[in-house]
């Protein structure tokens, strides 16, 4: 496709519905790091598509799964079963504590089936039990029901009346959260790292204390793992590294590499929809089935995730040291764990390695920069 001239983009992006305000150019092909515009100038990315594409721009391994899936089956529609759609439930349930999967497209999508769930769980083992308990800051997606689930402060004068029956109280913060749980609670709801919030991990402590305040009183406990699901903390899952309890775990973002696809997985004490509860007209697609199981082996490959854990030790650990340099604070994370998280506060390490390179980074605007490399990296440039 020939590159868009500059008057042309901004000619056309008017007939989109401004939703953000871009930057006034057009990327036109990815390549592992690189992102490269309408004239070919090249940016080191660290936003990767909002912490998604897994392996990168383009990697061959997701242009192969597209190529060959497309050419055998796209959409047979989500009331049969398709190869893909059953051997990517296969590969998350053996690969995690879980045992059933329902596929979707996006977070907040998958979010939504897990407070449908709860309220479905609560009407079914709890007398109605239906409020769910979330945290300040935190972030759940964009939908009516999980913008009332979120914490940001933001979204709380946004489209009144929010969907109702969500507590919010701090993150980190047992005993507020033991004092929010009643009769009406069916379900506590976190991110154990908040993203969207600046890279905050759970305290393990707190994260110990939701497991003990679920068994005692009966309620779920459900990990947001959209952001931190799939490799991007040096495990596979987050709950693993944090010794989480979930009923549920929520997936999006890296699960698809790039595609949009999103995961609800759950333990079977906790199945309890009945037919026509949940669904959607593309859960379980196999064209996006095929990539994202094509990812998920690609992390799960044999030395993958210690790459990943030896390149963020580096990364982070070059961070602390114009952190320092610089008279930053702390690198914000999870202590020696936040290197596998990728990501950290480096306002000062951008505008240095600025002047050489062009860089796309996360930035919440007097707060922080956000690093979300690709996971497939080493310390070379590009792949
Ligand atoms: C933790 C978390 N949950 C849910 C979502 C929503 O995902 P999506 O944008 O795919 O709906 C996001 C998106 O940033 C997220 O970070």
């Amino acid at each position: 496709m020939k590159p868009l001239s500059q008057n042309s983009v901004l000619a056309k992006q008017n007939y989109l519905i401004p939703i953000t305000k871009r930057p006034e150019i057009c990327f036109v092909r990815g390549e592992g790091h690189y992102l490269y515009d309408q004239n070919d100038k090249g940016y080191l990315d660290w936003v990767q598509g909002w912490a998604v594409n897994t392996l990168g721009h383009s990697p061959q391994v997701i242009q192969q799964a597209l190529i060959k899936q497309s050419a055998q089956l796209i959409n047979p529609g989500p009331a049969f079963y398709n190869q893909p759609m059953l051997e990517l439930a296969e590969l998350l349930c053996e690969n995690s504590k879980f045992d059933e999967v329902f596929l979707t497209n996006s977070g907040a999508e998958a979010n939504e089936g897990a407070i449908k769930l709860a309220r479905k769980w609560g009407q079914k083992n709890k007398r109605g039990a239906f409020k769910v308990i979330t945290f300040d800051h935190s972030f759940h997606g964009r939908t009516l029901a999980t913008m009332s689930a979120t914490g940001k402060e933001a979204f709380a004068p946004l489209f009144e009346p929010k969907v109702g029956g969500f507590t919010k109280v701090p993150y980190n913060n047992l005993a507020a959260t033991e004092a929010a749980i009643d009769d009406q609670t069916v379900a506590i709801m976190l991110e154990l790292i908040q993203g969207e919030a600046g890279v905050i991990p759970a305290d393990p402590a707190f994260v110990a204390g939701l497991n003990t305040l679920c068994k005692q009183h009966n309620i779920l406990l459900i990990v947001d793992e959209v952001q931190t699901g799939i490799g991007r903390t040096g495990s596979l899952f987050a709950y693993q590294y944090f010794q989480a309890e979930p009923h549920i775990m929520t997936l999006g973002k890296g699960l698809g590499g790039g595609v949009p696809i999103a995961a609800m997985v759950i333990n079977k004490a906790v199945s309890c929809f009945d037919y026509g509860d949940q669904g959607g007209t593309y859960n379980g697609n196999p064209l996006m089935c095929a990539v994202s199981t094509a990812v998920v082996q690609e992390v799960l490959a044999k030395g993958f995730l210690e790459q990943v854990n030896r390149v963020s030790d580096y990364f982070c650990q070059q961070l602390s040291v114009l952190a320092k340099e610089f008279g930053l604070g702390a690198t914000r994370g999870r202590g020696a764990a936040v290197s596998h998280e990728y990501r950290a506060v480096v306002c000062t390490w951008y505008c240095r390695a600025g002047k050489s390179e062009r860089f796309v980074v996360e930035c919440a605007p007097g707060r922080f920069f956000e690093v979300y490399a690709c996971l497939d990296t080493d310390r070379k440039r590009g792949r």
